[in-house]
């Protein structure tokens, strides 16, 4: 399929080359071109520049060679968000807990008493893998539908071998059944299963001895992730982890400093983690390590809303020279959200974060933090066809000003018109 999108007021975030993640005052620079086309192929985009480029002939040329034209007067075209932390899997629903929250509870409480992410796990080990794939296939359409192309999809809710594996191979069903672009991340580390609760050091031997292979000889996983967390996993932990996923070709994510100065961004940085993510308990120590090396801090300020935390220090990372991604985190206990605009407005109104900043961040330097950067996250000849059609708006800073707003109009997933 050909398509030609024409006389578009802004294309957001044109890039010839994309060599690596935009990092310090590059993350608050975003290219744009005004009255513009771009034109599609297959899954990817082939060509785009200012309508004044085309002389009369062209245009009509071009609009004969092409299987469809949509015209975008008065529409911006964005590349498709990259959401590089997700929990897209999961079973039922925590509302319940989301009460007990508002009576006081914190997150902590909540797991110590049993439920938490353990709740989940219950919910996910009764629930069959077809249940499972409908009701993650409901979660991944509701994301598409809302400007995502590229999302990274983590285990966590299974915590034995069988249920990890159960999650994973529904991550990868979501890639066959929709047009997302996923890639998918062990994280058997995510909570201490009932079964070994007095020794967590036996199910890190399981982890590492049966999952890591297991996983690996299906193909299920990219990446390893831990929550490196206390009463969750340890430094240590992590090593072991991280030692055995690297040798599986999975290389470190790292649930980092989400409620304490709890080493993750150390350990992360230690084993060439290609993300952190959450940070709020960060300082100049994280900063500076970050800043010297290729890790990415992927924050989450939907979890951090949601859980009435205070928010990391997006400015301080960005004057240090940290490279900064933005995610949503969808799950069902800390961010029931994917929506990435959401984020952005979040970026902007509690991190302080420029709209350029932000839209960047949840853009080319998300598709970074998850490996994709070379092919997806912005308007670059080469890149995948992933791209989004707003509906009439005035600025691209409109997109998170009206932050409840539907304002997408047309998709287009690796070349083919979604919906
Ligand atoms: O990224 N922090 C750990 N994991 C998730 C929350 C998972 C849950 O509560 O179900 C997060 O916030």
């Amino acid at each position: 399929m050909r398509i030609f999108i024409k006389n578009i007021k802004k294309l957001i975030n044109v890039r010839e080359s994309t060599p690596a993640a935009l990092i310090g005052e590059q993350l608050g620079v975003l290219p744009c071109l005004e009255d513009a086309y771009l034109i599609t192929e297959g899954d990817e985009i082939i060509d785009f520049g200012e309508m004044s480029e085309l002389a009369q002939q062209q245009l009509s040329a071009i609009e004969e060679s092409v299987d469809k034209v949509l015209d975008a007067t008065g529409r911006m075209v964005f590349p498709s968000y990259c959401d590089s932390h997700t929990h897209l899997v999961y079973a039922g629903s925590r509302e319940m807990e989301f009460s007990d929250k508002l009576r006081g509870l914190s997150y902590q409480e909540i797991a110590r008493r049993g439920g938490g992410i353990l709740n989940s796990v219950e919910l996910l080990h009764n629930t069959s893998e077809e249940s499972l794939l409908e009701q993650t296939l409901q979660r991944a359409n509701e994301i598409i539908s809302l400007g995502t192309g590229a999302v990274e999809i983590k285990s966590g809710y299974g915590l034995t071998v069988e249920d990890e594996l159960k999650m994973l191979r529904v991550a990868k069903r979501v890639a066959e059944k929709t047009p997302l672009t996923v890639k998918t991340t062990l994280l058997g580390a995510h909570a201490v299963p009932t079964k070994y609760k007095d020794n967590r050091s036996g199910y890190v031997d399981l982890i590492v001895n049966e999952m890591i292979p297991a996983a690996a000889a299906e193909g299920l996983a990219e990446y390893v992730d831990i929550f490196c967390e206390e009463g969750f996993f340890s430094v240590e932990d992590a090593q072991r982890i991280f030692e055995q996923g690297i040798k599986y070709g999975m290389r470190p994510k790292v649930h980092a400093n989400q409620m304490s100065f709890s080493g993750g961004v150390q350990v992360g940085v230690k084993y060439d983690a290609i993300s952190v993510d959450h940070l709020e308990f960060t300082a100049e120590p994280e900063y500076d390590l970050l800043a010297r090396s290729n890790t990415i801090a992927t924050l989450l300020p939907g979890a951090t809303f949601f859980l009435n935390m205070d928010y990391p220090n997006a400015r301080a990372m960005i004057s240090k020279g940290v490279k900064i991604a933005i995610a949503s985190n969808y799950n069902p206990g800390s961010c029931p959200s994917g929506d990435m605009k959401y984020m952005m407005a979040l970026a902007l109104l509690k991190m302080k974060m420029t709209p350029e900043e932000a839209i960047n961040g949840v853009t080319l330097n998300g598709a970074f933090a998850m490996g994709l950067g070379e092919k997806f996250g912005s308007i670059t000849i080469g890149k995948k066809a992933n791209l989004f059609i707003t509906k009439k708006i005035p600025s691209y800073e409109f997109l998170p000003y009206s932050f409840t707003s539907q304002l997408i109009e047309t998709i287009i997933l690796k070349g083919e018109i979604y919906g």
